[in-house]
């Protein structure tokens, strides 16, 4: 079975090593489209070219399951992109906000790209797991999956977007770019736990495989 993995670049590799690792024999088609970095700060119409282009070659060349190893062309295009192509099974990346509220943490951070946080999809993530009691703050942190990308500024991006940030029990890696760059922002952040959703997509996909024999 031919598994086709996309992302704006090297974020999703985070994800393939996840997926990897619970199912090593498969093969894997990867797509770094750093080309079009960062997806974030696209249209939703420019967006759908971009994903259903790089859908239609992963297509032909014989996946049959999609991971979108991308936050930002999750929350936006997936529903689209499951109309669009029945036969074709997709995994998506979401902000894993559900595994923070359900860790209890009292004040949560979610990080993501500003296409991400303006998401419906986010903002409806939000309302079905909000617990009472529970503060969780929305930051889009534009610039910052590009410069992962591209491995310039992230140090002073970083100092942008979190110095004047208070203390957090949990900060949700809601970017796969952001899961690199792990130690960095720790150090922000020293008493919290940071996660992000790979090891929840990467269990998606082995369920699907194991559906399929
Ligand atoms: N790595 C992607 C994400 O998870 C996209 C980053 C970008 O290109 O803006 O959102």
């Amino acid at each position: 079975m031919k598994i086709g993995i996309f992302d704006s670049g090297k974020g999703g590799t985070t994800i393939y090593q996840a997926i990897k690792k619970v199912l090593p024999n498969e093969e894997y088609l990867y797509v770094a489209d750093s080309k079009n970095c960062p997806y974030g700060e696209k249209s939703y119409t420019r967006l759908m070219e971009i994903v259903t282009d790089i859908v239609e070659n992963l297509k032909e060349w014989g996946a049959t399951i999609i991971v979108i190893a991308c936050n930002t062309a999750t929350t936006k295009c997936i529903r689209k992109l499951r109309k669009m192509y029945p036969e074709l099974k997709f995994v998506g990346t979401e902000p894993a906000i559900k595994q923070a509220v359900d860790s209890d943490a009292k004040n949560i951070l979610v990080m993501a790209t500003p296409g991400t946080i303006k998401s419906e999809r986010t903002r409806s993530l939000l309302k079905e797991n909000q617990k009472e009691g529970q503060n969780i703050k929305l930051l889009a942190c534009p610039g910052l999956a590009d410069a992962v990308e591209f491995d310039t500024g992230i140090d002073q991006k970083l100092d942008e977007l979190l110095s004047g940030e208070r203390e957090y029990d949990a900060v949700v890696l809601g970017c796969t770019h952001y899961s690199l760059i792990k130690d960095k922002i720790q150090k922000y952040f020293p008493e919290a736990e940071l996660i992000d959703g790979c090891d929840g997509v990467a269990s998606q996909v082995l369920k699907l495989t194991k559906n399929r024999t």
